[in-house]
């Protein structure tokens, strides 16, 4: 495995695939990686002939005051782990490559960022849209894979992907859980043994309001309460949102029904546990 630390040597190796007919899969990541990332790498090595990643904590998606200064780095490890997954090339890019001097131009998916957590992290998303935008740019994938754990980010980069005629095919993954039901995420890093106790709450959560929907609750005033009494909000956890959506708009349902079809539903929780802040969701699919 190569490690790439410039854009110029990442397209001009991309390039070179492209130009011999191989089929290329592309997993930007922030680092701190674990095995929901692992599971990104081992999905696009299944079904491209090569595999480059990215490691950037991109400044641009962190507001001030967010945890940017204390972002976990772990870089050798993860170079061990993308090496393991079978990933090609590493590009572990630095912002005044990304962003080159005077920049100024910014991506900005309208809607569907406007809601969940593009309510609570203004600019956020123009962060995370804008820095995708350019990696795709550099690495021009065929194939790009983003994890449903972020399942705003996730549609919010399919939008893009369309709207800019990109090219790249968007390949979401199902999200990797701890065995008590913990989505994996580089901030769990941050949780003490309390914190860490109290954050499956979420998921858990979650699982008794897909239990209700599966069972015919319709009621979004009801899917919320189920919601937000198994949260237990207190000290020691904080809703920031707990959420009944269209899987598809994002929209909340006009008329206070949440229905299956033709969409699915989206329940999505972010909560603050011991001080971190932590997302989770889960997708009822609609019925068949
Ligand atoms: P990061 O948080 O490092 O996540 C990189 C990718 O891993 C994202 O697509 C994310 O959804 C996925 N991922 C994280 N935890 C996961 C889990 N438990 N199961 C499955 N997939 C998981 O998301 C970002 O970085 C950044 O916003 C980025 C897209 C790289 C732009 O800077």
């Amino acid at each position: 495995m190569r490690v790439v630390r410039t854009s110029a040597e990442a397209a001009f190796r991309a390039d070179r695939w492209r130009a011999a007919g191989l089929s290329t899969g592309f997993v930007p990541t922030m680092g701190a990686l674990h095995e929901g990332h692992a599971k990104l790498l081992r999905v696009a090595r299944g079904e491209c002939d090569r595999v480059s990643a990215s490691i950037f904590v991109n400044p641009t998606q962190f507001a001030q005051g967010e945890d940017l200064g204390k972002y976990p780095r772990t870089q050798e490890k993860d170079l061990e782990t993308c090496a393991r997954a079978g990933v090609d090339f590493v590009f572990v890019a630095e912002a005044h490559d990304i962003y080159p001097e005077g920049f100024q131009t910014w991506v900005t998916v309208e809607e569907l960022t406007q809601p969940l957590c593009g309510r609570s992290r203004p600019g956020h998303f123009r962060g995370v849209t804008t820095v995708v935008a350019a990696l795709l740019s550099i690495v021009r994938p065929h194939r790009a894979y983003f994890g449903l754990k972020d399942y705003q980010q996730a549609r919010v980069i399919e939008r893009m992907v369309r709207d800019l005629h990109l090219g790249t095919e968007i390949r979401p993954v199902e999200t990797v859980r701890e065995p008590d039901g913990l989505a994996m995420s580089s901030r769990n890093a941050y949780l003490d043994p309390a914190a860490r106790g109290v954050a499956p709450r979420i998921h858990r959560a979650l699982s008794a309001a897909r239990e209700a929907v599966l069972r015919g609750e319709t009621r979004v005033s009801e899917i919320r309460g189920i919601l937000a009494r198994a949260l237990a909000p207190g000290e020691d956890l904080e809703i920031e949102y707990a959420d009944v959506r269209s899987a598809a708009t994002l929209e909340e349902f006009s008329d206070g029904k949440a229905r299956r079809s033709p969409d699915g539903i989206l329940l999505a929780v972010a909560a603050r546990v011991g001080g971190t802040r932590l997302i989770d969701n889960v997708v009822v699919p609609a019925e068949s």
